[in-house]
């Protein structure tokens, strides 16, 4: 994956309500995203979609995400989908550590082992980060560099390099408050800036990051050429396919 093409995920959460509404929400994503190599497109929606997903987007140019996984490869964890389904399933792309789950509970330490599990099968780990709100200190700065000193404390640089980090603010997701062209660009360059001392410059340069939180087909052009990520991570826009090729066109 070139980290110079973006990539846009349409993370569709506990969304749509039924089977073929699923089906006919992926037909749609896949007749406007056919062939064009350019930007990567995927979508992730709810584990009892994936199949049917997957078969709906296969002779696209869309790809299959999972939202989240559980970091034991078989055993005794009801409810839980292993990374090893996920991929037998067709999917490329897991994301990790959404908000919406850490605020279930889900600590770094876990997260990590996610993401662990995920590498070991060839998937792309799409890692969430972000602060709850921001403060006039910046102490927001901090608590994003722990999230992601918790992940470089088990990734050594050659595997932090598949790693896609999306900074998603929890203040912009679900609420229409986008973070403005500025927060993204001075993230952008602090996470960097991050990267760059828990690793080196080369492995912090081939991070790819996206922006999640709120991208509309109206910001996301502004947000992807001044806000300087490497794409988004889609919630609430994904769910129209109108909306969610406008926001592909707007990065193409
Ligand atoms: P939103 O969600 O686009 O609806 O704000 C983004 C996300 O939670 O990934």
């Amino acid at each position: 994956m070139k980290r110079s093409v973006p990539l846009i995920i349409g993370n569709w959460k506990l969304n749509p309500i039924t089977l073929s509404d699923a089906a006919y929400l992926a037909s749609a994503v896949a007749r406007k995203h056919k062939t064009t190599p350019e930007p990567y497109v995927a979508i992730a929606p709810p584990f009892p979609y994936l199949a049917e997903v997957g078969k709906k987007i296969a002779k696209s140019a869309v790809a299959l995400a999972a939202q989240d996984v559980h970091y034991e490869p078989i055993g005794p964890f009801t409810g839980e989908v292993s990374a090893a389904q996920l991929k037998d399933l067709g999917a490329t792309f897991v994301i990790i550590g959404h908000s919406e789950r850490r605020a279930m509970g889900e600590s770094d330490a876990v997260v990590r082992k996610k993401v662990q599990a995920v590498l070991k099968h060839r998937l792309t780990p799409i890692v969430c980060v972000g602060e709850r709100e921001r403060d006039e200190q910046g102490n927001f700065f901090g608590f994003v560099e722990a999230q992601l000193r918790s992940l470089a404390e088990v990734l050594p640089a050659a595997v932090m390099k598949k790693v896609v980090i999306a900074y998603e603010p929890i203040w912009a997701i679900g609420t229409g408050n986008t973070a403005t062209v500025d927060d993204v660009k001075e993230m952008q360059l602090f996470i960097e800036t991050v990267l760059t001392k828990l690793y080196d410059r080369p492995t912090a340069k081939a991070v790819r990051l996206l922006y999640g939180g709120s991208v509309k087909p109206g910001n996301a052009a502004a947000l992807h050429a001044e806000g300087d990520m490497n794409g988004f991570l889609v919630g609430g826009a994904s769910l129209k396919a109108d909306d969610f090729a406008a926001i592909i066109n707007a990065v193409s």
